[in-house]
């Protein structure tokens, strides 16, 4: 089937925690967005109209692999221009995965001021389809007061020498407060919950209820219970959720914000959301109890429910260090090895396809655009070794990678670690995005069989826009012979008077 969406971006006003209100950016003059969904095999078309006025933008689909048509993965710069404000883009793709994803604004730091939703991918083929009664979305998210206009331009200066992220103020279920899921006795939920925040990761947990974790960023995973789970900013899980045969209480689940993630933690910060499985409306609505220890369940542990084994030996290892540092004009960025990415005047896509051969020479991209080319059908290895004292959750856009390590926080590079191809996993779990602790390593594994230009990126929006980004350009010369840039995405650029001949 065809799902359409005809979406007019632009400005509402809108109050999710009850304390201020601001304007956020909405869909169709609605703020949370609409939810996109579709069915495996649908073919989706977005019109999206930018009436911010002030502002471009795109959409990203995230964890969609995109695959035969990359020009459709939204990042500006990336794979094509950003939208102007006055006009109109369509993005056309076919779904081909099941599962738990979302969609959002991906130019200029744009989504924490509520470009953001779910894309749920129902699946008539889900092996876990006979085990659960009904569904139930869940976003979580953080929230801050200000708009990205005011935030931004502070944030990436020299009056802000350390780098230190803006603190947000509040944490959202479903973009809103004291948020009732309702839920009838002794059955059981497929609950979907996806981080749509822009920073913080978040403890969740709920109170008298288990957790069967079945997938995670649209990968099926062989059971797992979990009494509390971590979701990064853009990571997704579906768990089973069964209830109480009774309907005499209603119980207090609760996400609680990272704060190590957090540079200072300000005295009115209330670093939990709260919301409440709501068997009986009658029954109060406990506040939760305080729990002594945050001790979520380890993602690398789940073991895919394909049992697709370990890909060989890789062609190719890319090794990422971050590091945080200034630079001359005294502001902070963020480096993988010696680049901090600055966006190409012209899609870095549009430059694979029309630099004919030249197309496999990285430094056709520019110098700031951290480019690595694949060939097809490679085994293709990324090490990051993060040499700072943050959290990151990295995302690889158009594929799944299998998760093969994590070392603890303190442990330094993986290249001076003994962790050898013996200590992989036989079926490693697989996931878009996957946390990087303080001072540690983590090795990621993915077949380069999706040609594209897909960015690797941390996935805090504050370091997106310091510059934490590669751009991986797969199979540039396949794109050449596959892919024709439809008209109203050419002129995004024309309107720019950017050329889309190459940079
Ligand atoms: Cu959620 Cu570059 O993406």
């Amino acid at each position: 089937a065809t799902v359409t969406y005809d979406f007019n971006i632009s400005w509402v006003t809108a109050n999710p925690d009850g304390a201020f209100e601001r304007p956020t950016i909405g869909i169709n003059g609605q703020w949370p967005i609409p939810r996109i969904e579709a069915n495996v095999g649908d073919n989706v078309i977005v019109h999206a109209t930018n009436q911010l006025g002030n502002q471009t933008t795109s959409l990203h689909f995230h964890g969609l692999f995109m695959n035969g048509t990359a020009h459709m993965d939204g990042p500006s710069q990336v794979s094509q221009c950003s939208i102007p404000p006055g006009s109109s883009f369509t993005y056309n793709f076919t779904i081909n995965q099941p599962g738990t994803y979302w969609y959002h604004s991906h130019t200029g730091g744009q989504y924490p001021d509520g470009l953001r939703g779910p894309l749920i991918v129902h699946d008539p083929e889900s092996p876990f389809l006979g085990q659960y009664d009904e569904e139930r979305i869940l976003t979580v998210s953080d929230w801050y007061h200000e708009q990205m206009a005011i935030l931004l331009p502070a944030f990436n200066s020299k009056g802000n020498p350390t780098g230190a992220e803006p603190v947000p103020q509040a944490a959202l279920f479903n973009e809103t407060q004291n948020l009732k899921v309702a839920v009838e006795p002794g059955k059981t939920y497929l609950f979907r919950m996806i981080n749509i925040g822009a920073f913080a990761g978040q403890y969740i947990w709920f109170e008298g209820h288990n957790m069967t974790i079945v997938e995670v960023d649209g990968v099926y995973h062989q059971g797992a219970e979990a009494e509390m789970i971590y979701l990064s900013a853009a990571q997704r899980c579906s768990f089973l959720l069964t209830t109480k045969n009774e309907t005499t209480a209603n119980y207090a689940f609760v996400a609680s914000m990272d704060t190590t993630l957090f540079d200072t933690l300000p005295a009115d910060l209330n670093y939990n959301v709260t919301g409440w499985l709501a068997y009986d409306d009658a029954q109060p609505f406990p506040e939760p109890a305080l729990v002594d220890e945050l001790d979520p369940f380890d993602d690398i542990t789940l073991l895919p429910y394909d049992n697709q084994t370990l890909f060989g030996e890789p062609d190719k290892t890319i090794s990422l260090d971050v590091i945080m540092d200034n630079l001359r004009d005294g502001a902070n960025y963020a480096f993988f090895n010696n680049i901090t990415y600055k966006a190409p005047k012209v899609p870095s896509l549009y430059t694979a396809l029309s630099a004919g051969d030249l197309a496999t020479d990285p430094t056709v991209y520019g110098g700031y655009t951290n480019a690595f080319v694949l060939e097809r059908g490679e085994i293709v290895q990324i090490v990051v070794n993060n040499l700072d004292t943050g959290r990151h959750p990295f995302h690889l856009h158009g594929h799944h990678f299998q998760a093969l390590y994590r070392s603890a926080e303190e442990a330094g590079t993986f290249e001076d670690s003994n962790v050898t191809e013996a200590d992989f996993p036989a079926t490693p779990m697989r996931r878009d995005t996957f946390v990087l602790y303080p001072d540690g390593n983590i090795v990621l594994r993915f077949r380069a069989d999706n040609p594209g230009v897909w960015l690797f990126h941390c996935h805090i929006e504050w370091h997106v826009t310091s510059g934490l980004i590669a751009t991986m350009v797969e199979a540039p010369l396949a794109l050449q012979q596959s892919l024709t840039i439809p008209q109203n995405h050419l002129d995004a650029c024309a309107a720019q008077g950017i050329s889309t001949r190459g940079n």
